[in-house]
């Protein structure tokens, strides 16, 4: 579909009514263990597969475990490598940090040619801003210079403890044209934990406002999208 770029996970693409708009901003959003980081890795891989070019910045998880968990799904990145850039920043590392994404990843995006760029998580960037106005700034600068690079830009980012419905900072949902919201739904008989999905805002296009169960399995994410919680 021309203007579409497949997100690469079977059933949200069909959510997403043919995938993410080119060149937009997509948050994902959720607690600890939904899946944010599985997410990130397809849409890179699916990218990969494309012949397209993908930067990939990782402030949690260290490269060789990036690397471990592609190697585990059968996904061989490094088939990829000359258009693979996955980069590992230290988020205690602050001036290193927000030197690498604020002024070195434009030139990066433009010297490799990346057409979908991953942050993963935005939330620890943000968390580098301990004045909440500098934080807003720094985010929205942010944002504006990112819509100048025509690539794909997929951020996931932490929700609040005690609240799964929001991002830690509240920022990027707003900031994001497509947010999608990732989240634990217990079982009414308190057995088993599901995870869902839900589309919650997709600017310029229509999309599904169902909220569907999905499974990480061995080798990628499955949304359920026929299927109905409830
Ligand atoms: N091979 C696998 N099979 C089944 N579930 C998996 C597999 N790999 C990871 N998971 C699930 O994914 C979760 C981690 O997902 P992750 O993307 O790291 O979450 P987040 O980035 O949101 O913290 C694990 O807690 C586990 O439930
Ligand atoms: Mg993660």
């Amino acid at each position: 579909m021309a203007g579409r770029v497949k997100f690469g996970v079977v059933g949200l693409d069909e959510m997403l009514h043919g995938g993410l708009l080119r060149a937009s901003i997509c948050a994902i959003v959720g607690t600890y263990g939904t899946g944010k980081t599985m997410f990130a890795l397809q849409f890179a891989y699916e990218g990969l597969n494309r012949g397209e070019k993908v930067i990939y910045i990782s402030l949690e998880e260290r490269e060789e475990l990036l690397r471990a968990t592609m190697a585990q799904k059968g996904w061989d990145a490094k088939v990829f490598d000359d258009r693979f850039s996955l980069l590992r920043l230290d988020p205690t590392d602050f001036n290193l940090a927000i030197n690498s994404i604020k002024s070195e990843l434009p030139a990066l995006i433009r010297s490799t040619g990346a057409t979908r760029v991953v942050i993963d998580p935005i939330s620890l960037f943000e968390g580098l801003f301990t004045d909440e106005s500098i934080q807003r700034q720094e985010m929205f600068g942010f944002i504006e210079m990112m819509r100048d690079e025509d690539c794909t830009l997929v951020l996931t980012s932490e929700t609040d403890v005690r609240d799964q419905n929001g991002s830690k900072y509240g920022l990027v949902e707003y900031l994001a044209d497509t947010v999608i919201l990732l989240r634990y739904i217990r079982s009414p008989g308190l057995t088993e934990v599901h995870l869902a999905l839900e589309v919650v805002k997709m600017r310029r296009s229509p999309h599904s406002r169902e909220i569907k169960p999905f499974e990480i399995q061995e080798d990628g994410i499955m949304v359920y999208s026929e299927a109905s919680l409830f």
